[in-house]
């Protein structure tokens, strides 16, 4: 990790090896940072339309005036348009405005737009470069390490997809002061997680004030560790699963009107209480790290009986034969794989 001028670098080396640059005024700048990864003549930026009103402007100057041609594409906000026809008018609006293997796509938004311009960008030409600018809390620490990127079909949420990594990822920790609250927390849902998976992160919240840049550094670079040694989730990437089995079966019970931060932070709720249920941890542990997680971000109350939630949590894909796998907390910085049987589950998760 390096610190120049309050801009912390971290070199992530995956398949590929690329920068992920965090701090203040990264926006303004991206024009000369995109300069020094690619050697394109066009960008093209792909957005949505909340973003493009409140940011687009300032990557497009910074881009012509470091000579690149600049060109944009805008979409609805939202989940729902994280769908084939868009990915396909993406594809059409390249092919129309004859962007070559040399030309690069800077994906500036939040998760949504970053897992549809990277898969627009890994398939493309059969590749082109791109650039990552996410602008939540949640595409800064979550989805801008690890180079999945991915489409929804009507099936299901992230069928269609490719690893494929970034040149670059901008965090400007200044665009996470105009996410509306509620965004705020999806991505705190997840902070809430890394909290449980790293030591410096939970000290960062036993701290009074949250320093968002501290935060945003020390997730990613936990993040960038587990995808260093598996890059392609055979194994130790599973940890980022963390809360997840619970939550992805709430989110399911409530027919996906409770978003993915929300439900992975009460989740995480219901993994940590039954962590101590069965003794993995002590009582005052728990209570100790309850109370530190829910001076950051509280869970909301949920709705689902645990019945219907271990009823849900049996039809995971992270499922296989009569096994699930369900990551429990032995302590913060200690969280373990245990494969259960399907018919033990309620024992678990009670
Ligand atoms: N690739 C990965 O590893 C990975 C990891 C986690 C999540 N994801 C994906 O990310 C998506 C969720 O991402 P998200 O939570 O960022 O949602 P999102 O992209 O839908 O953004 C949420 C809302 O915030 C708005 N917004 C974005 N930045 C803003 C800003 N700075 N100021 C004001 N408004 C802003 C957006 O327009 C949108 O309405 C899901 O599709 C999920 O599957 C991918
Ligand atoms: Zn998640």
């Amino acid at each position: 990790m390096k610190n120049s001028e309050n801009i912390t670098t971290i070199m992530v080396k995956a398949s590929s090896k690329y920068p992920i640059k965090i701090g203040s005024g990264l926006i303004e700048n991206a024009g000369s940072y995109i300069k020094q990864k690619i050697s394109a003549q066009k960008i093209v930026i792909i957005t949505d339309d909340i973003v493009d009103k409140i940011y687009s402007r300032k990557v497009e100057q910074s881009l012509s005036s470091n000579g690149f041609e600049v060109l944009k594409y805008v979409f609805e906000n939202g989940e729902e348009r994280k769908n084939l026809t868009t990915y396909g008018q993406m594809l059409k609006f390249l092919a129309k405005n004859q962007v070559t293997r040399t030309d690069g796509i800077v994906a500036l938004g939040g998760g949504v737009v970053g897992d549809m311009a990277g898969f627009v960008a890994s398939t493309f030409l059969r590749g082109i470069k791109y650039v990552q600018i996410p602008t939540t809390l949640l595409s800064q620490i979550d989805s801008s390490v690890g180079g999945k990127t991915a489409i929804d079909l009507k099936e299901g949420k992230n069928l269609v997809g490719a690893f494929y990594q970034p040149s670059l990822v901008l965090c400007d920790t200044d665009v996470l002061s105009t996410l509306p609250k509620s965004v705020f927390d999806d991505g705190m849902g997840e902070a809430v997680k890394y909290a449980l998976l790293s030591k410096k992160v939970f000290k960062l919240f036993e701290s009074e004030k949250l320093e968002l840049g501290k935060l945003v550094t020390l997730c990613i670079d936990y993040k960038r560790q587990v995808v260093e040694a598996d890059e392609f989730e055979k194994n130790k990437r599973k940890l980022l699963n963390l809360g997840h089995t619970p939550a992805h079966a709430i989110e399911k019970l409530s027919k996906y009107t409770i978003s993915h931060g929300k439900a992975v932070r009460m989740g995480i709720d219901i993994i940590l209480k039954n962590s101590a249920t069965l003794n993995l941890i002590k009582k005052e542990e728990y209570v100790r790290i309850k109370e530190i997680l829910d001076g950051k971000l509280r869970a909301e109350e949920n709705p689902f009986t645990m019945e219907q939630i271990v009823k849900a949590c049996a039809q995971d894909k992270k499922r296989s034969a009569n096994k699930i796998s369900l990551l429990m907390v032995h302590g913060v910085g200690n969280v373990k794989e245990h494969k259960i049987d399907i018919s033990n589950l309620k024992g678990y998760l009670r």
